[in-house]
């Protein structure tokens, strides 16, 4: 790679991660899929990816303690200790996987069970501290506040520096803030997933709460790589069982691409910048709101064409023309929408 790739006018902008928080690229990097989900990986172009990552100005790396049972978390420590200042970490805990069947997944949010993941995540880390802990998911059986408490003495014992939620409702992050400051909401928002307008995107604007848009690039559909999905995709790859990626929603998700693929066509740039520029551009809406899109890939050369897309301005002609799309897509954002917030609005 040359140097000059990554001169300064390559690095992307920064922001603050909410109110308070530390300053962070203004995108962040998804790393689920270096050891989870999404079928089969090179591991060195993966390493080398956060590499090129953080040269182009990425900070905040996203991860996880069910990304392949622990597996994700081992696989960032070392480029973790060799950059440990220049970054910022966040893992999560809530998702409880079946060993014998990945696909079975409980949550829970108790106190012990919060300890015990935190103690796990910050061995495999291999770290004293982890910057920002997300809540994966929500269980309705355990109160928010009981959850947040839990999570705060994290802090106050130094193993933790912020807080962040993943798919809570707008209420549920209010009541949750109320408790203890929340840096972060991390939740799915892309040209294909809207349904985080109704009330978490306005509670996290509201509150001075960043918003981190997982999926931004609708799990890779949003990039045109899917002309059928039941067979680009191999058996092991969890969107094998995601009602947009197969049979005929799939086939009528690829048709919504058009007005994507005539705005990218025009500007000369890809789809997938097209739909990275469209959530950094909608966020703008609401005033005083952070936000930090989290693209996750496992390639160099696609780290830099997503941090391009940072640099991207689309007109009110091009915002319009994708606007209608998210509410003609076929097949929820999950098989169990229960599983996100919407399904509890
Ligand atoms: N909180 C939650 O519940 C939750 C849920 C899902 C994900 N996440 C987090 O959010 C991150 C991002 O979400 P995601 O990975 O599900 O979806 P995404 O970022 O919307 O899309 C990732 C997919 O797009 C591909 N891709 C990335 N850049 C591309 C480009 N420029 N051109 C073509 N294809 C491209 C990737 O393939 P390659 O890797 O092969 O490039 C991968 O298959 C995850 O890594 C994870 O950290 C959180």
């Amino acid at each position: 790679m040359s140097q000059d790739t990554s001169r300064n006018q390559d690095r992307i902008a920064r922001t603050s991660l909410g109110t308070g928080g530390p300053e962070v690229g203004v995108q962040g990097l998804g790393c689920m899929g270096m050891s989870f989900a999404y079928g089969p990986t090179d591991a060195a172009e993966a390493r080398a990816t956060l590499e090129r990552a953080l040269e182009l100005g990425v900070t905040l790396y996203d991860t996880a303690d069910m990304y392949g049972m622990g597996e994700n978390e081992r696989f960032l420590a070392p480029f973790v200790s060799a950059h440990r200042d220049e970054i910022t970490l966040a893992t999560k805990f809530g998702i409880v996987l079946d060993p014998d069947d990945p696909a079975k997944r409980g949550v829970r949010n108790d106190r012990p069970y919060i300890r015990q993941c935190a103690e796990a995540s910050l061995r495999r880390l291999g770290v004293d501290v982890i910057d920002l802990y997300y809540m994966h998911r929500r269980d309705v059986n355990v109160p928010i506040e009981e959850t947040v408490g839990a999570m705060a003495e994290l802090v106050e014992e130094g193993k933790v520096r912020q807080l962040g939620l993943s798919e809570v409702t707008g209420a549920e992050l209010r009541a949750a803030h109320a408790e203890h400051p929340i840096a972060a909401l991390q939740s799915e928002w892309s040209l294909f997933s809207r349904d985080v307008e109704r009330t978490a995107v306005p509670a996290a604007a509201d509150l001075g709460v960043a918003f981190v848009p997982y999926s931004p690039l609708g799990r890779g559909f949003l990039t045109g790589a899917f002309t059928d999905a039941g067979k680009d995709l191999t058996e092991d790859d969890f969107r094998r069982r995601m009602p947009r990626f197969t049979g005929e929603n799939a086939e009528a998700n690829a048709a919504l691409l058009e007005p994507v693929r005539k705005v990218a066509g025009d500007r000369g740039i890809t789809l997938g910048q097209t739909a990275l520029a469209w959530v950094h551009q909608r966020a703008e809406r609401y005033p005083g709101l952070s936000v930090v899109p989290i693209p996750g890939t496992r390639k160099r050369s696609r780290v830099e064409e997503n941090t391009a897309a940072t640099r991207i301005r689309l007109t009110d002609g091009e915002l319009a023309l994708l606007e209608p799309i998210a509410d003609r897509v076929a097949g929820g954002r999950y098989a169990d929408m229960a599983f996100t917030s919407a399904g509890r609005e």
